[in-house]
């Protein structure tokens, strides 16, 4: 079997490294192109994929086209693959907003996956929802999940509503965890931390907590009340939280992101 992934961006490079490890395919067999001359020639001397310039070079051989270039250059992309593309071969795209139907008019084929990813793909701990077409096969969706399982996990969802919303969970989720992270070690700082113990003391928390949570059924609510006691410190910042709506106020942040994906996806 072989991939095309189309896009040597972030996400593109990140999937291209994660697959190329897969038991289904060997480094040779991931293909990479990019429409940029410089990025092509620097991937050429640092990378061990066969990179190109052309889609004619490529798109013919592949079975897979992972595509992981920018929402606004698909239709240009995707007028230029149409005449090269056949009904056999599968379109993974990660594109935010980019719909099945909207894939399957302009590319001319009937196989075709939308998939969400998020950035901690790229250390192997992403994860990912997605949704196939129809004509995609068991076998050929089991092929697909396996390969976007390589950058961590995935669920498959049952709308593309829910590719949607999982934009709004975890697709942009880490950035809210960066916030509160932030916001926690900017609190540190003005404890009187260096930056660097404020860095260790947050990160370590954080890894420290989901680590826990992992390991367990608890939810964490659960786990809240275990930290927290009656008239203690923790139940003082819970109670501060819930003072100042912030479980609202997260949730209102989320469908923000929810409701601008729907938005751009029109
Ligand atoms: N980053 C995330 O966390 C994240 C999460 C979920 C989904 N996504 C989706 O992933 C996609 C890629 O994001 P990214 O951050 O990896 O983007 P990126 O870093 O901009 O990478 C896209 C690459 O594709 C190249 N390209 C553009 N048009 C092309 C064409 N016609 N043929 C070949 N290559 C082309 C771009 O070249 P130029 O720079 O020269 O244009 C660039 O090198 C986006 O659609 C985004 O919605 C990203």
């Amino acid at each position: 079997m072989k991939v095309l992934v189309i896009g040597a961006g972030n996400m593109g490079l990140t999937y291209a490294e994660a697959m190329s490890k897969s038991k289904q395919l060997k480094k040779r067999n991931v293909m990479i192109l990019d429409n940029s001359p410089e990025k092509i020639l620097s991937l050429k001397k640092i990378s061990h994929f066969d990179v190109f310039e052309n889609l004619e070079d490529c798109l013919p051989q592949a079975d897979l086209i992972f595509v992981a270039v920018k929402p606004y250059h698909s239709d240009d992309l995707f007028a230029k693959m149409r005449p090269l593309i056949n009904k056999g071969q599968i379109v993974i795209s990660i594109m935010a907003g980019v719909t099945i139907q909207t894939m399957q008019e302009s590319l001319g084929i009937e196989k075709v996956v939308r998939a969400m990813p998020n950035l901690p793909a790229q250390v192997g701990k992403g994860v990912t929802s997605f949704i196939p077409s129809k004509q995609v096969s068991r076998i050929e969706l089991l092929t697909v999940e396996d390969l976007l399982d390589t950058t961590g996990k995935s669920i498959q969802v049952s709308s593309e509503n829910y590719i949607d919303a999982s934009t709004g969970i975890s697709g942009s989720g880490p950035a809210y965890v960066f916030y509160f992270m932030q916001s926690m070690m900017e609190a540190a700082l003005k404890m009187g931390f260096s930056a660097n113990d404020s860095k260790v003391l947050v990160s370590q928390t954080f890894d420290g907590a989901v680590e826990l949570f992992n390991q367990s059924d608890l939810s964490p609510t659960s786990w809240m009340n275990k930290v927290a006691s009656k008239g203690g410190t923790t139940r003082a910042a819970l109670d501060s939280m819930e003072d100042n709506n912030v479980n609202e106020l997260i949730k209102e942040a989320a469908y923000a992101a929810f409701d601008r994906a729907v938005e751009l996806g029109k």
